[in-house]
């Protein structure tokens, strides 16, 4: 080893990464993000809860369509798409999902969280969805978190998994699934511990920041989302899945815009703009913790193993270097403010 290796790492280099859980939302808002996904990532998975939901293959279609035609000029980025499951979902649906490239189904507990209305008022009821889903080898992407107003905020991911995950997996032990954007060591130790058809993507805020982010000299409405940011000991542990080389973690940005009017509002929209400087957050996370060699794998393998995709070819580069957020970006008619708006980050992604 060279005398270099004390010094700080200069610049980092990955196979092309892939975001496996964003929300890239429709129209003058896609048209505003979708250039910061796609200079990041080669592809992504798009969450369907768009107004009104992506219930249908024929939507899910369309919707890809509008996708690739608001993506910058020359970029070859591919977003993955997803259905969104309701109670009247049906068996057939899942075939014509399947055969169109369809690539997982999300699963909103009705109410969890933004443009959830039409999520699933009781899992019993999608039943034969699932089942065609476990025979067609599609998996489900569950939003983890009880709806039930008498169960704590802060508890409803750990109460998730007693409830609904451990029973759910008992009855269709073949069903992949996804248990995304995790916050928890629950949630953490549960799915390091349980076969490999399940796994979780982890969000940089998560990674970051524990709940006191939201308090911090006031009302931080920018680290608002959901699931909510919990206390340190679940940050540390999912810094602990995230960097340990498991296969079961992978990146999922969770990166959701909205109007910098509606997150600074008395009743504030939940989402972390993160897709801006996806990677570079990332970064500074795995680095914090002394495992950047761990952030190839979690960003740019391990997600495409789990889908049965190929691994991209091709690379990206990060170097060491304090740059800027800007204080907000356009978002059509509105603002967008990044998380981190106008403060310093230690890595930056090169073009
Ligand atoms: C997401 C959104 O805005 O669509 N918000 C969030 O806080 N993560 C929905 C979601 O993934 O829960
Ligand atoms: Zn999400």
């Amino acid at each position: 080893m060279s005398a270099a290796t004390s010094s700080p790492t200069p610049g980092l280099t990955l196979t092309r990464p892939d975001d496996w859980h964003l929300h890239l939302r429709d129209s003058a808002a896609l048209a505003a993000v979708i250039g910061h996904t796609a200079r990041q990532f080669a592809r992504a998975i798009v969450m369907p809860n768009l107004k009104p939901p992506i219930t249908t293959t024929a939507l899910a279609r369309a919707y890809r369509e509008r996708i690739l035609a608001a993506r910058p000029a020359g970029s070859d980025f591919e977003p993955l798409m997803t259905l969104y499951l309701t109670d009247n979902t049906s068996a057939d649906e899942i075939h014509r999902a399947r055969e169109a490239g369809v690539v997982a189904v999300k699963y909103y507990p009705a109410g969890a969280t933004t443009n959830s209305d039409a999520g699933v008022t009781d899992l019993a009821k999608t039943h034969k969805v699932l089942e065609a889903m476990q025979r067609e080898g599609l998996p489900l992407l569950v939003h983890g978190e009880v709806t039930d107003a008498e169960v704590d905020l802060f508890d409803r991911e750990a109460v998730f998994i007693d409830r609904q995950l451990i029973p759910l997996r008992r009855d269709l032990p073949e069903l992949k699934i996804v248990f995304e954007h995790i916050t928890t060591r629950e949630g953490a130790q549960y799915v390091l511990a349980a076969d490999a058809r399940i796994a979780a993507t982890v969000t940089p805020q998560h990674l970051l920041y524990n709940r006191n982010a939201i308090f911090t000299g006031g009302l931080r409405p920018h680290f608002y989302c959901l699931p909510v940011l919990k206390a340190e000991v679940h940050r540390q542990a999912l810094v602990t899945a995230a960097t340990s080389g498991s296969p079961k973690f992978f990146l999922g940005t969770d990166s959701a815009p909205h109007a910098v009017h509606l997150k600074e509002h008395a009743s504030g929209h939940a989402g972390c703009y993160t897709a801006f400087s996806a990677l570079e957050l990332y970064a500074e996370a795995f680095e914090a913790a002394g495992a950047l060699d761990k952030l190839e794998g979690f960003a740019s393998f391990h997600g495409a193993d789990f889908y049965g995709l190929p691994r991209n070819t091709g690379t990206v580069s990060l170097r060491r270097e304090a740059w800027t957020l800007p204080e907000s970006l356009p978002f059509g008619d509105a603002a967008l403010k990044p998380l981190r708006a106008g403060e310093t980050l230690a890595w930056r992604l090169l073009d």
